[in-house]
């Protein structure tokens, strides 16, 4: 414990607020949004404590993670006219440091957006990089004395800006790319404020064994369900990986700047690496390289993807720092884009839907009677107890029908199963017509494609030749800056 938690600390004992400290993995990365994850919260429960500089002195702002400061309104507040971010060297003199400034323990006047207290909890720093303190926002203001008021805006996710993901060509798509992934394609591609990208990584594929005579055919019915599903090729870019070779080169450039160390203890690398023992090969090692390429080779700021995915988001923005820095550029430090669905449970009740377990998944191109019988499968308990439960098959089921009938529908059940009991064939039919009814329209659309090669062809094409112009404009801007440009 450094000396200014150790303060943090005290003063909080002195007061007899409740509060909790909990302590980081020791590899976690500074961001804040990885912090909360780590917790299993929103950005709406994170605060962030800004030190700013006015021409009356310092002072500390106290924002929560999913608002931004409205510069004009603290100014106000404040009665200034000028405000910028303190340096660094400035909150060394308060024993500072950026990025881990504490709600408290030091003698600058603290401000605090009236957002904060909207919330019960709150997460914040404690001075010590390791460490986070959980408390109520009510009584922090007690103690370190704050002045409310208004001064932020909720972040606007619509500022804008390039969204890109990918999906890897093994098998087709089922429920839960589906309902993890493409569902939130549709809802940002519905979005004027952004350009969106979404290719099939055929690239990476190749990371793990496959079958090169069918991989071609695998990457086209991607395609065939993106369409399917609702990607739009008039306002979506819609390519495949290794079309645009610029993302295998510009892989390279970024690797220069990445350690094998860091790489390799990497969960997701461990992971393939006991999966598949006799196949470590580099371009696994390089895997989530590739991906730092294929997002920053489009400046893409918003990425939708499962949570899986978060160290390898990581590892893009770790990248773009280190190009910022040290070649003078301007790449967006990408975040993640969770959907409502972005951990689809297994059908079996233990673990994620995967294509690997059998069982556990629904295809998107399943009829009616197979998903009655999958969901016959799927394991139940006697359907009466004091709390429904919260893992297992039953859990699932429940999610399941969250997901497809509503919260309400949920609660329902809930309710019968705490009181008469919960017949589940009578859930499991219902639910199964539910799925069915949403995919019956994609499996319609698909139909209607698999007739029309030509046209998936078409915008195979055009995705890539839109791609390509993009892409190659951001690898010529960033050789140049690495002095490797000879025109
Ligand atoms: N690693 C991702 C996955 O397995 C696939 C992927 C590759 C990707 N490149 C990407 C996703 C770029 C988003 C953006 O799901």
């Amino acid at each position: 414990m450094n000396n200014l938690m150790t303060k943090v600390k005290d003063q909080l004992d002195q007061a007899g607020i409740k509060y909790e400290f909990t302590k980081l993995p020791d590899d976690i990365s500074m961001d804040v949004d990885v912090h909360m994850k780590f917790h299993g919260k929103d950005m709406s429960h994170a605060m962030t404590n800004m030190v700013f500089k006015t021409e009356k002195g310092f002072i500390v702002a106290q924002r929560r993670g999913d608002t931004q400061i409205d510069s004009k309104e603290l100014k106000k507040l404040l009665a200034v006219q000028r405000l910028s971010l303190a340096t660094k060297e400035e909150l060394e003199q308060f024993g500072l440091e950026p990025g881990i400034v504490p709600p408290l323990g030091y003698e600058i006047p603290i401000y605090m957006d009236n957002k904060v207290l909207e919330k019960d909890v709150i997460y914040t720093g404690t001075g010590d990089r390791l460490f986070t303190v959980k408390l109520n926002p009510n009584d922090l203001i007690k103690v370190n004395q704050a002045t409310l008021g208004d001064f932020t805006n909720l972040e606007d996710v619509q500022s804008g800006g390039r969204v890109l993901s990918g999906i890897r060509a093994t098998g087709r798509l089922h429920l839960g790319n589906y309902l993890g992934a493409v569902k939130g394609f549709l809802q940002l591609q519905e979005n004027p404020n952004y350009q969106n990208f979404y290719m099939v990584v055929d690239l990476h594929t190749l990371t793990t064994p496959y079958d090169k005579d069918t991989l071609r055919e695998s990457v086209r019915n991607i395609i065939i369900d993106y369409l399917a599903c609702g990607l739009d090729p008039t306002k979506s870019t819609i390519f495949i990986q290794s079309m645009i070779p610029e993302h295998i080169e510009l892989a390279y450039l970024f690797s220069t700047v990445m350690f094998v160390a860091r790489m390799q203890h990497l969960p997701t690398f461990k992971e393939k690496v006991k999966q598949h023992p006799e196949n470590v090969t580099m371009a696994l090692l390089n895997y989530p390289v590739l991906m730092a390429a294929d997002i920053l080779i489009y400046k893409a700021s918003l990425v939708p993807v499962g949570i899986d995915q978060e160290p390898h988001l990581e590892v893009a923005r770790e990248i773009a720092r280190k190009m910022n820095d040290q070649y003078g550029l301007n790449l967006p430090h990408p975040q993640r884009f969770a959907t409502r669905g972005e951990y689809v449970p297994s059908l079996l009740g233990e673990g994620k839907m995967s294509k690997s377990i059998e069982g556990s998944y629904i295809n998107l191109t399943d009829d009616l009677e197979t998903i009655k019988e999958k969901l016959a499968k799927a394991p139940t308990d006697a359907g009466k107890g004091a709390k429904a439960p919260t893992e297992g098959g039953v859990a699932s089921l429940l999610e399941f029908v969250e997901l497809f009938q509503g919260l309400e529908k949920r609660k329902d059940y809930e309710k019968q199963y705490t009181t008469d009991g919960l017949r589940y064939k009578e859930l499991k039919e219902e639910l199964a017509q539910a799925i069915f009814n949403e995919l019956k329209p994609i499996q319609e659309k698909r139909r209607k494609l698999e007739q029309d090669l030509q046209y998936v062809d078409q915008v195979i094409e055009e995705g890539a030749l839109q791609a390509r112009k993009v892409a190659s404009e951001t690898l010529n801007e960033i050789k140049k800056a690495m002095g490797i440009n000879y025109d």
